[in-house]
Formats: structure tokens, C-alpha cells, sequence
């Protein structure tokens, strides 16, 4: 009986030691003010805000495509179930109208609303973390200033309504301690570190995560994925046929399409959609920072086997591969666009296909995704399009097309498995 009375002690314990660890993990309630007039927040502030915010994405999340900005309940999949983002414009009942700049600081460093509520980290609080005082100041008066919508958002389902889990969470992961500038490198390297690390948030998708879904440490912009689309390695293991560089970065993220790699598509297009809108010298510094991480990739390339680049050499070469359906399929229904003439990257036509990450990758998701979905640039981002090809093919025809492309364009043997692999993510678009 000795040994059942050691363990029942242990386990009561145990159940202390974890009631004493959430009650400590308790935030006060922050007292609600008067909203504050426009007048409070000066004009460069509010400026500066506005650019932050861009590269911050917090219109993506935070509004529901074609409703008001910011007015929250855009739902966000998760693999624990879907996530509602909140009400983030300045209205004083559903919004944050009644948050003194105290409690906007505290959601975005340490993940608690007004209230005290933890927050779920779907909201990358646990990048905001290392945001500068000035910054969370700015984007505080850019917040703020915004037309206040009254909405309210639909409460998530367990076990994501369960938010006294979060702390341990928090304990486990969340790393509050302000953005270190590298001495070694320069100004600008640190500026995109600081950025890429804390409000671009760019290893929220890059990064992979483990079981409880907080990034991996070490494996920092490794590849990971968002929203059933993969999110490839911006490190030195990036899958870009043609080696990126700082230019070719910039106009990528600034444009939303570049020559030599495409557009971008799925996740990533309102990314660039938001990084029109930001400072030009931060998203030069962005580039800056990604094009030093990718650098023992671009040496390696440009060692030896540099893939073709965009003069459509590709064709000329390999003999064509398949069964032949693929190939008929790509003659009557893409080769118009992507066979085209010598330096026909241009608004009218697509990319020579040999430049294509998606096909370049282990994971055939992306090529699957852009053939469903197509690409449809934003009214501000003048690139090409290419239409939908949800409804032209049946998913042998589609693996038929996408396997030839993979063995004809992309260096690499066929994907296997493919057509449940194709099966797989139509099912789960329906489920969205
Ligand atoms: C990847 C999606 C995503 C991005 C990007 C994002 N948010 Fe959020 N945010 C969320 C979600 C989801 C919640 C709600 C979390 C919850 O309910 O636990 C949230 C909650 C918040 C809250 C707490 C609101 C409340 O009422 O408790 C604030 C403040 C906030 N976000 C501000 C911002 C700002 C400012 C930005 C841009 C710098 C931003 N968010 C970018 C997803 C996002
Ligand atoms: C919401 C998720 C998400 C965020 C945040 C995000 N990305 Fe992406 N990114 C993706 C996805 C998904 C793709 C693949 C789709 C595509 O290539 O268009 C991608 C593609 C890219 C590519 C093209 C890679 C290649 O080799 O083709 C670059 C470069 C890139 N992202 C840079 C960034 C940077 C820099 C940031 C941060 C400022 C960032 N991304 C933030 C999801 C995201
Ligand atoms: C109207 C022209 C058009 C047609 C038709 C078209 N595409 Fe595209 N495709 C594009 C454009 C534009 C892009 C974006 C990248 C770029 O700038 O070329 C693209 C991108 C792609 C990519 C992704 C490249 C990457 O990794 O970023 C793949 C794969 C692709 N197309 C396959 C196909 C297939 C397969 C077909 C036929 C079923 C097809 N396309 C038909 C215009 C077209």
C-alpha cells in the first residue's frame, strides 16, 4: 500500500504544480479607454504604421475577402481545426475601439488580449514578440486610425476554444526577447533579419513545424507549409531551379512575379499583394536578408549544373517522355503559353516551365494547386495569368499532364503516387 500512497502524493502534486502553472500564467484585465480621435495620432506615425502593417499581413488574416477591412472572422485551417481571427478594427464594442496602447503591446509581444485572454499563436505573436517599441507604437496609430466595423466573430470549436492550454505552449516556445543585431553583417542584412523574424513573419509558412506546431528550432526558413500549399525552403536547400538573388527577391515580393521564377501563387500572392504597399528600402532589405540565407545554394548552382534559364533551351534537349496522353494534353492546353519563343517571359506570355519551383520539388502539392487554381494577379500587380484547370480534367488525365512535366522539366523522376496525391488535395479544397 506504501507504493499506491507515493503515487497518489505524486499525482496530487503534479495536479498542484499544474493549477499553480495556470493560475500563474494569469494577465490582469486592462481597463477600456474612450477611443481616441483621429487628431491623437500624428499623420508620419499613422504613415509609418500603414507601411509596417503591409509587411505585417494583418489585412490578410484579419479581414474576410470582399468584407471591411480588418472587421476579423476570416477563418484560418488549422490541422487542430479552423480559427477565427478577431476583430482588430478601432470598434469600441467588437473591436479593439476600448484598447488603451498598453494592451495592443501585450496581445502583440505576449499573445493576451485586452481582457486577458491567451490568444491561440494562428495569430504570430510568437514573431511580433521582437518588434521595437517604435514599430508597435506605429502600427498601434495605423490600427487605430482605421474605419471602426462593429462584427462580431464565431467562436472556435474545441479543443481550440480550450485557451488555458496556451501558456504551457507558451512556456514550451514563445521566446520574448527583442530582435539582436548581428555586428557581422551590415545595416541592411540586419534590418531584413529584423523583418523577416518579427513582422514578416515569413517563417510562419517557410519554417516547419513539429506535433504541437510551433517552428522547429534550427531548421529556421527550411520549408514548411500554409493552407494545403507548401512553402518552399528560402535557405540554402530552396528548390529555385535559377539561383535567387537580392534583385530578383525584390522584384518577386514587390511585383508578385519575376522573370526567371514566375509568379507567386496560392498563400503567397496576398503576401506580395501587402508588400506593394510597404517601404521600398524594407522589402530591399528583406531581399537582402533571404538572398544571404540562400548563398552556399546560388554557389552550388552556379557551380556546375546551372538548369536552363529562360531562353526555353529546355525543349530543344529531352526526348518527349510519358505515355503520350501527358504530352497531348500539354500541346492542346498549356503549350501556348509555355513554349513560347526566346525571352518570352513577358505579360503575355508564361514562364518556360524548366524555371518552375513547384515542379522542381519532392512534394507535388504546388504543381497540383497552380494547374486547379490557375494564377489571377491582383488589380495591383499587373503580372500574367494563367485560367483554372479545376474542371477540364479528370484526375488521371491531370497526373498523365503534371508527370511528364515533372520528368520533362523537372530534373526529377516521376512523382509517385500521384493521382491519390491529386485525389487528396481536391478533396480537401472541398473541405475548405
Ligand atoms: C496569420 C494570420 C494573422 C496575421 C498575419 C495577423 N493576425 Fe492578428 N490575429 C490572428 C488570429 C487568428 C487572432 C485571434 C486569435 C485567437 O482568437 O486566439 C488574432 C488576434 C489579434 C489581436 C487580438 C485581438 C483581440 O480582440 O483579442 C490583435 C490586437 C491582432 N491580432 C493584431 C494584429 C496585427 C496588428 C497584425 C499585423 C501586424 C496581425 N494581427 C496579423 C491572426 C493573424
Ligand atoms: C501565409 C504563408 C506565407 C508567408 C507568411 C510567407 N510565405 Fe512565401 N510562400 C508561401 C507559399 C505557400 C509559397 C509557394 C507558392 C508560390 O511559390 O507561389 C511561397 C513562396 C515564396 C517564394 C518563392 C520560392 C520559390 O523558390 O519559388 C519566396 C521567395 C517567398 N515565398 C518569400 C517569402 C518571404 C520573404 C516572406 C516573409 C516576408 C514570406 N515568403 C512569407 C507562403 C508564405
Ligand atoms: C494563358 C496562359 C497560360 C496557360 C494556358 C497555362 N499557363 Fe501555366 N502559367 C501561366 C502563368 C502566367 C504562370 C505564372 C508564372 C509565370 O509568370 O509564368 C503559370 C505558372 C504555371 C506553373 C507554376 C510555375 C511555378 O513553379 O511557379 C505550372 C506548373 C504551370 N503553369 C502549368 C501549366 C499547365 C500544366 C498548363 C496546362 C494545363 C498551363 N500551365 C496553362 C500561364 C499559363
Amino acid at each position: 500500500m506504501r507504493l499506491r500512497r507515493i503515487i497518489l502524493t505524486i499525482i496530487a502534486l503534479l495536479a498542484l504544480a499544474a493549477g499553480g502553472f495556470v493560475w500563474a500564467s494569469q494577465h490582469p484585465v486592462i481597463a477600456g479607454i474612450e477611443p481616441p480621435p483621429r487628431a491623437a495620432f500624428d499623420k508620419a506615425l499613422i504613415d509609418t504604421g500603414a507601411k509596417l502593417a503591409a509587411i505585417g499581413n494583418c489585412r490578410s488574416c484579419h479581414t474576410v475577402p470582399g468584407k471591411a477591412d480588418f472587421a476579423g472572422g476570416r477563418a484560418i485551417r488549422t490541422p487542430y481545426g479552423t480559427i477565427y481571427s478577431s476583430n482588430i478594427s478601432p470598434a469600441p464594442g467588437t473591436g479593439i475601439g476600448r484598447w488603451p496602447e498598453e494592451a495592443f503591446t501585450r496581445a502583440m509581444r505576449r499573445g493576451v488580449s485586452r481582457r486577458g485572454q491567451h490568444l491561440l499563436p494562428a495569430f504570430p505573436y510568437d514573431h511580433f514578440t521582437r518588434l521595437s517599441d517604435g514599430d508597435i507604437h506605429a502600427l498601434y496609430a495605423f490600427m487605430m486610425t482605421r474605419v471602426p466595423v462593429e462584427n462580431f466573430v464565431p467562436a472556435n470549436k474545441f479543443p481550440l476554444n480550450q485557451r488555458w492550454l496556451v501558456p504551457i505552449w507558451n512556456a514550451l516556445f514563445l521566446r520574448e526577447a527583442p530582435f539582436q543585431a548581428d555586428p557581422k553583417h551590415d545595416d541592411e542584412w540586419n534590418r531584413g533579419a529584423y523583418l523577416v523574424s518579427s513582422l514578416g513573419h515569413c517563417g510562419a509558412c517557410h519554417t516547419p513545424r513539429n506535433l504541437l506546431g510551433a517552428e522547429k528550432t534550427g531548421y529556421a526558413l527550411a520549408g514548411g507549409e500554409a493552407d494545403g500549399w507548401t512553402a518552399p525552403a528560402l535557405n540554402a536547400a530552396s528548390p529555385a531551379p535559377a539561383p535567387w538573388d537580392a534583385e530578383s527577391l525584390y522584384t518577386y515580393l514587390r511585383q508578385g512575379w519575376e522573370a526567371s521564377h514566375g509568379a507567386a501563387a496560392g498563400p503567397m500572392q496576398p503576401v506580395t499583394e501587402n508588400l506593394v504597399h510597404a517601404d521600398t528600402a524594407d522589402v530591399r532589405a528583406i531581399a537582402t536578408y533571404i538572398a544571404a540565407q540562400q548563398e552556399k545554394s546560388s554557389q552550388r548552382r552556379r557551380g556546375g549544373e546551372t538548369p536552363a534559364n529562360s531562353s526555353g533551351s529546355s525543349q530543344a534537349g529531352k526526348p518527349a517522355q510519358g505515355d503520350g496522353m501527358g504530352a497531348a494534353i500539354f500541346a492542346g492546353a498549356c503549350a501556348n503559353c509555355h513554349s513560347a519563343a526566346p525571352d518570352a517571359a513577358t505579360a503575355a506570355h508564361a514562364i518556360d516551365l524548366s524555371l518552375s519551383t513547384a515542379l522542381h520539388e519532392n512534394d507535388p502539392r504546388n504543381a497540383i494547386l497552380t494547374v486547379l487554381e490557375g494564377i489571377h494577379p491582383g488589380p495591383e500587380q499587373a503580372g500574367p495569368w494563367m485560367p483554372r484547370f479545376e474542371n477540364a480534367f479528370t484526375d488521371t488525365q491531370l497526373s498523365a499532364l503534371l508527370n511528364y512535366l515533372r520528368v520533362q522539366y523537372g530534373s526529377g523522376a516521376a512523382w509517385p503516387g500521384l493521382e491519390g496525391k491529386i485525389r487528396e488535395v481536391r478533396n480537401n479544397k472541398e473541405r475548405s
